[in-house]
């Protein structure tokens, strides 16, 4: 069956009742000017080249938004990104390269931050401090220590925070909880993750050069420590070094994690994860992360297995990504424009165990998880993504990165004393070292 996006914002807005999931109210009439300024959310953002900025066109898409501010450290960036606000959404934004100048601004109600990770935690702080609402980008924090901060500072500002786990407001997961918790596939006893993309392998090399003119390095390198210009550490492939990001194990693991957990309604850290990695593809890269990881997280009831072999193309069930949520009557195959449901056979009856049903054409869950966060600034409710489970899906990507960095196959985590059990090596990669003047936030 194919569906078409008007039966998919329908179906999403069914399916919400009871799931905690976004209620998708379409706006495709920006332009028709509908709501009335005093109930649009002033937006602001910081962080345009890539992701934060399709995030702000997806809050411009509904009526009820406006943009009022922009930052980033590359005024080439910024420019662009304000001449198309300007053309194309008829906003004219006041443009800052430091976002604590940004958030002297009166009028902002909500901020995305669309930065590398390392700076999520320093500006997620700030923002609550100064009175917004945050859209925050996944991986919810560069380190353990971070999101815990973040997890804290969300309660203690008590502002609206939706993380950019964006496959909690997409129809094929959502629709894949409805079945796994309607007993379609009876016990859930194993979910099976992978994800396997070509980027995952790392740059070619190249050489440091002098910082590009229009770029504040000093403030793109913020809090993490000072060292020469490289392309291949900047703009998009930054995510390959540990002081910026975790490589393919956090950049998809924490979305594709993120569904494990929610089949059961886990809202927790890992205790126990065993990790394997590798770089086994080309050995010419410039990179801190592995290419090949493999990660078992037993739980007290079923496993999660998270598998990836960045560069193949290839995956289990044919897809390059994707989740098996495997029950005692069934497995339920899910990606982010499909779900199908294959049945076990009861050979005693001559039957299946469960109904087989194969839905593809979905589309991609960022506009309903922007929905989401508008209607809650709004309602003052709780997003469908908050720090809480930003942060259980961010630490499942971090231990076995900090696995794999000091050379440990099991490490057992105490979360509620933050630290490993196991091994002193690990427990010096919980908390990040900052590069002053940058301190960890504090909170109060
Ligand atoms: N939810 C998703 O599906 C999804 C997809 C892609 C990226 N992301 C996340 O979005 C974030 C950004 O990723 P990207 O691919 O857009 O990165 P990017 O490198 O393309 O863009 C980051 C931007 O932030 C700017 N920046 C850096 N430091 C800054 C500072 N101190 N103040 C203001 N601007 C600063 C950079 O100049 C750049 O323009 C990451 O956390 C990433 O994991 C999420």
């Amino acid at each position: 069956m194919k569906i078409n996006r008007r039966t998919f914002l329908r179906r999403s807005a069914i399916a919400s009742a009871g799931l905690g999931i976004a209620t998708v109210i379409p706006s495709e009439a920006r332009a028709a000017g509908k709501t009335s300024p005093a109930d649009k959310v002033n937006m602001a953002l910081i962080g345009c080249r890539n992701h934060g900025f399709k995030i702000l066109r997806d809050h411009l898409n509904f009526d009820d938004t406006n943009c009022v501010a922009i930052c980033d450290v590359d005024s080439s960036v910024l420019n662009e990104k304000a001449n198309d606000l300007r053309n194309n959404y008829r906003q004219n934004p006041r443009l800052y390269s430091d976002f604590r100048k940004m958030l002297e601004q009166k009028d902002i109600d909500a901020v995305i931050i669309g930065t590398p990770d390392h700076w999520h935690c320093i500006q997620l702080v700030y923002c609550l401090q100064a009175g917004k609402d945050v859209y925050v980008e996944k991986p919810l924090a560069n380190t353990i220590a971070e999101c815990n901060i973040m997890t804290d500072a969300a309660k203690y500002y008590n502002k609206v925070v939706q993380v950019g786990q964006n496959q909690r407001s997409n129809y094929a997961f959502i629709e894949s909880m409805k079945l796994i918790r309607g007993g379609s596939i009876g016990k859930l006893r194993k979910v099976n993750i992978w994800g396997n993309f070509n980027y995952g392998i790392g740059s070619i090399p190249r050489e440091d050069e002098p910082v590009p003119d229009g770029v504040n390095y000093d403030m793109w390198l913020g809090p993490a420590p000072e060292r020469p210009f490289n392309r291949n550490r900047f703009h998009g492939s930054w995510r390959h070094f540990w002081d910026y990001g975790g490589g393919l194990m956090s950049d998809w693991g924490v979305h594709l994690i993120d569904m494990g957990l929610w089949a059961k309604e886990v809202v927790e850290a890992p205790g126990y994860v065993m990790t394997y990695a590798d770089n086994t593809s080309v050995a010419d890269r410039q990179r801190d992360s592995f290419d090949t990881m493999t990660v078992v997280y037993p739980r007290e009831d079923y496993v999660i297995n998270w598998d990836m072999t960045a560069g193949v193309q290839q995956g289990p069930w044919e897809k390059l990504y994707g989740v098996a949520f495997i029950g005692e009557k069934g497995t339920i195959v899910t990606d982010r424009h499909s779900y199908q449901v294959y049945p076990e056979w009861d050979n005693s009856t001559k039957s299946n165990k469960t109904d087989p049903k194969h839905v593809t054409g979905i589309r991609e869950a960022h506009s309903p998880h922007v929905r989401n966060f508008i209607d809650c600034i709004k309602s003052r409710e709780t997003p469908v993504c908050p720090p809480e489970t930003g942060r259980a899906a961010a630490i499942h990507a971090h231990i076995p990165n900090i696995a794999a960095r000091v050379g440990e196959s099991l490490l057992i985590w105490d979360d509620a004393n933050s630290r490993f059990t196991n091994s002193e090596k690990a427990n010096e990669l919980v908390t990040p070292t900052y590069r002053a003047p940058w301190k960890l936030p504090k909170i109060g």
